[in-house]
């Protein structure tokens, strides 16, 4: 084979690689709950959920996240203030809701949650979020 030929077919390839490349990563979803995590959480719950010392509880704790998916949507959305027990520590300081998250931004950020720390790899739709929100205590 003469070696313009093979410049060609290698350059041809490499090209359909690149454009296959672009196409994927222009076509893959915005991950929004990472979005919303890094802007309204991560200031205090770590960039990894690993918490601060003992006043802000880890979000890594799968046991706590599962048995509080019914509490999810209200602890972001009005705040909490009890003491807890997270990873064998206590925590007592209150956390402020985020009342200009939406149900759509809660659930998001939920969906980020859960998929990365707990067990449960709870999903949360927007509607349920607006339910459980009217339910809050
Ligand atoms: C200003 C600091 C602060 C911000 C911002 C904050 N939290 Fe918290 N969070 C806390 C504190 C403090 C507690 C413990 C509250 C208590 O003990 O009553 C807590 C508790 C929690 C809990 C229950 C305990 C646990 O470790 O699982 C969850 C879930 C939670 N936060 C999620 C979030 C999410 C999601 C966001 C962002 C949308 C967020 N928090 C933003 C400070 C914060």
């Amino acid at each position: 084979m003469n070696v313009n030929l093979r410049v060609v077919i290698l350059g041809t390839f490499v090209l359909i690689l690149l454009v296959l490349m672009i196409f994927r990563s222009c076509s893959r979803p915005p991950q929004k709950g990472k979005l919303v995590y890094e802007n309204h959480c991560a200031s205090c719950h770590g960039v990894n959920g690993e918490g601060f010392r003992n006043l802000i509880p880890p979000l890594t704790d799968s046991n706590y996240l599962d048995a509080n998916v019914d509490n999810f949507a209200c602890i972001v959305g009005y705040g909490m203030d009890e003491e807890i027990t997270v990873k064998g520590v206590k925590f007592n300081q209150p956390m402020a809701g985020l009342e200009q998250l939406t149900p759509t931004q809660i659930a998001n950020v939920g969906n980020y949650i859960y998929s990365k720390w707990s067990s449960s790899k709870k999903k949360f739709t927007p509607k349920e979020i607006e339910t459980l929100l009217g339910n809050c205590p």
